[in-house]
This record gives structure tokens, sequence and C-alpha cells, in this order.
């Protein structure tokens, strides 16, 4: 409970400005992007948005003391509850902590506020010819704060890695206000446990970050964009995985269905030949020109053996651009087809991908549900999404049958529940099966460790007894 008093004394600390509570705002700060219909809404009782770390120490110390829960937030792009204030409390919103600390060229690292865009450090880097890879589909508007929180992935991941890949220290306010540095810019660094990736991908559950020391690379010299079009979905998946296997080291390779093709072209200008039942976007970058040729050779030659349609490459880098642009877009114009969709972020071993892909398909059948399928195929992450109408009784029951059979087939083939988008509200009823009673036994040992009294982002993760959601 937040009484008038603890307000007060948190308007002194961030400003009168910077601590809201009209109920317009509450609302505002209460949802995210994962397309959660919570009714009633989970609503905070109070949003601070802190310029320094001191300032978030400050309210952490009073939160701390109160036993108020604390859900910090980025640019809430994120798709599985991750900042929604699921136990009311504060909204703790670092999306005014906007300084880059230091462009380090010499050791190519970056110090950034938690609230700095992902986009804007790619492209400070980018006039450096420095390359920050990680780019979550929303990267022009998510903040490293919510990509480190959630590890993000992204297009670049099948080459690169995904965001835990390049952090190297963090900046952490605990539950209790204490301020924590972990990591830094030493490339070797195994001085006690490793904290900084404990804290990359932990939701918010066990302390607030609030800088990062990211490594960067050097910017490829040259890259070549390929859209291909295939008659079947089979056919994309199997080009992708045989372009692996043929020692093709893709800087993307990105898979889209008939559904997905649709999707698009109601929201912009794409054309694409009638037959098509799927798309594959794919990018290789390098050093040397000659080799990114010899490598997209390789890759339109496994795309004749596999029924492609067409192939378009990339003649400039606007043109790049625009191909990304349209992946870019494809969440929400799938979204749009259907009043309702559940969108699922799976990840198996990238062999397996091209069977997971027939399995989901064979799901979709036997309830007789509309699928899109898209993701990133290359590193074995992909996003079924269910197009439905949650109105519809019969469509509510199978959805979560169809739902239960996409994890447990993914887990059949070693794969996991959440490949970048976190567990959040939305997957923690399965998290059991996934990690087991001793490994989710461990994961609240070290959030008991972390954070006793349970007041950083609280009913995220795992499911709380008698607390299900999703
Ligand atoms: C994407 C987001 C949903 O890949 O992860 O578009
Ligand atoms: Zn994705």
């Amino acid at each position: 409970m937040i009484t008038p008093e603890i307000v007060q004394e948190i308007r002194q600390i961030v400003g009168q400005d910077y601590a809201l509570d009209s109920a317009l705002d509450l609302f505002g700060y209460s949802y995210d992007s994962s397309f959660l219909a919570l009714f009633p809404p989970s609503l905070p009782e109070l949003v601070v948005r802190p310029r320094t770390t001191e300032e978030v120490a400050q309210v952490m110390k009073i939160a701390y003391a109160n036993s108020i829960p604390v859900t910090a937030r980025g640019a809430a792009s994120g798709r599985t509850g991750g900042s929604v204030p699921l136990r009311g409390g504060i909204v703790m919103c670092l999306e005014r902590m906007t300084s880059v600390i230091e462009l380090d060229e010499k050791n190519m690292m970056i110090t950034v506020e938690a609230g700095v865009r992902t986009g804007d450090i790619y492209n400070l880097c980018a006039q450096k010819g420095l390359f920050y890879p990680p780019d979550p589909a929303s990267f022009k508007i998510s903040t490293i704060g919510g990509n480190i929180a959630e590890d993000a992935g992204g297009m670049r991941a099948v080459k690169y890695g995904v965001t835990h890949n390049f952090v190297m220290g963090l900046e952490v306010v605990l539950a209790d206000g204490r301020v924590i540095k972990t990591g830094g810019k030493s490339i070797k660094n195994v001085t006690g446990y490793n904290l900084t990736q404990l804290f990359v991908g932990s939701e918010g559950t066990l302390g607030i970050v609030t800088k990062a020391v990211l490594r960067l690379l050097p910017m490829p010299k040259h890259r070549t964009t390929l859209l291909l079009m295939f008659e079947s979905l089979d056919g994309a998946c199997s080009t992708i995985h045989q372009m692996l296997q043929a020692g093709v080291v893709p800087a993307a390779a990105e898979l889209m269905d008939g559904k997905c093709l649709v999707a698009i072209a109601r929201n912009r200008p794409f054309e694409y030949p009638a037959a098509a039942q799927a798309c594959i976007i794919t990018e290789v970058d390098g050093a040397e020109q000659a080799d990114i040729l010899k490598q997209a050779e390789v890759i339109e030659k496994i795309a004749a053996d596999n029924g492609v349609l067409e192939v378009r490459t990339a003649k400039s880098a606007q043109e790049a651009d625009e191909l990304w642009g349209v992946r870019r877009a494809l969440s929400p114009a799938v979204g749009a087809l259907a009043p309702d969709r559940v969108s699922e972020d799976i990840s198996v071993p990238r062999n397996e991908f091209p069977e997971i892909v027939r399995r989901i398909s064979a799901i979709a059948g036997k309830y007789k549900l509309n699928f899109a399928v898209y993701g990133h195929a290359g590193d074995g992450n992909l996003h079924p999404s269910i197009l439905c109408d949650l109105s519809d009784p019969r469509q509510a029951e199978v959805v979560h049958k169809a739902v239960d059979e996409i994890f447990a087939e993914t887990l059949k083939l070693g794969g996991t529940l959440s490949g970048e988008h976190g567990i959040g509200i939305t997957k923690q009823n399965y998290l059991k099966n996934a990690l087991g009673e001793d490994g989710v036994a461990v994961l609240k040992a070290i959030k008991m460790a972390l954070d006793p009294k349970g007041i950083l982002n609280p009913g995220k993760v795992w499911a709380e007894e008698g607390k299900i959601h999703g």
C-alpha cells in the first residue's frame, strides 16, 4: 500500500513531475506488447520515472522498507508481460535514463544507461565503424535495459548471438537499494560467480539494471540481402537447413509462411508469386565481397533444388533496409489478421526446426486452427501464432490444447519454451515441464537470496500457488 506520505517522499527524490498517479497514467503503464488480455487491467499505484541510478536506489530503499512491489519497465515492447505490474505497487520506468556514458573505440565497448534505445546504440556505433549486432524486431523503440532483462534476440542471432553474448558488465540496483557493479571491460574475467549473466534474462526479478557495458565488433564491410519465394513451406525450411549444413554462415535467415505473406501485403505494397506458400529473407555479410557472393550462390543453388519460385537480391542498402522493414513489421501485421492471436517463441536445436514446423502444421490441422508461422529459422527460434477468436468457446478451449502440444513437441525435440521473449506471465505454467521441479527450486533459491521480500516484479517467471496466469 502506497500512502500519500510515501508518494510525497518519492516525489522529493525524483521530482514532482516524475511520480505519476493519474488514472490515465496508471493505465498507460499497465500493459506491454504481449497481447495479454488482463481483465481488470493490472494497474500500478504509482509510476516513477527516475533520471539517475541514485534516484532508483533511493526509491528502492523506500519500496523495500514498505514491502512495495516494483516492476521495472523500458519501452514495454516485451511479449510475455514482463513489465506488467501484476501485483500493483510501483512501475519503475527507466525511459529517462538515456545517457551514452562512453563509446570506447579502443576497446570496442560502449557504456550506456538502461533507457537508451537499442537502435540508437546500433546507429551511434555504426557511425564509428563499430557494430552492435543484437536486433530484436522492435529495436527502433526497445531499450537496452529491457533487452537485457529479457535477453532479447533478433534476426542476427544466427551468426552473432543474442543480447547476453554482448553484455560485459552491469550496474544493478538491488531490492534493498544497494548498488553493485558486475563484470567490466576485461574480456577475460572469472573473479567470483558470473553475476553479469545471472541478471541478463532475469526479467526484473533479481535487480534493476541501470547501466551496461556492451562489447562491439567491427562493422562488416559488405552484405548481401536475398528474398526467396517458395511454393512450399517445407521447401523453405529445407533450404535454410541445407544451407547451414553446406557451411553457409548467414547473418540472418528468416522464415515466413503463406499467411505472413498475406499479412504483409495487406499493409504495404508487396508483390509475390501467387503460388508462393513461404518466403525466406536471408543476409550474408563479411569483409570480402567475393566470399559473400560465393555464399549467396550456394544459397540460390540449394533454393533451386527446393522449389524456389523467385529470388530477389537487394540492389542497394536502401532496398535491403526495406526488406528488413517488411520483416520487422511482421508481428503486428500478423496480429491484425484475427481478433485474437496467441503467439509463441519456441526454440529447438536448429537441425530440428524443419521437423517442429511439420509438427506445428499437424497440430493446426488436428484442432482446425488458423496458424501463421514465422521466425528466426536459422537459429531454430520460431514464433508460431495462432490466429483465433477467443470469444468463441470452441476456439478458446482448443487454443490451449494446441499450445500445450506445441510446447510438448518442442521439449521432445530437445527445445525450450522461449528463445528470446522470456517467461513473464504467459509461459509460466509450463516452466516446470522445461526445467523440472529441482531446476525451478534453484531459481527460487536465487530469487530468495537476492529479493527475500519478493518485491521485484512479483508474480513473474514461475506460477505462484493458486495464482495461475496466462
Ligand atoms: C519477431 C518478434 C516477435 O521476431 O520477436 O518479430
Ligand atoms: Zn523474434
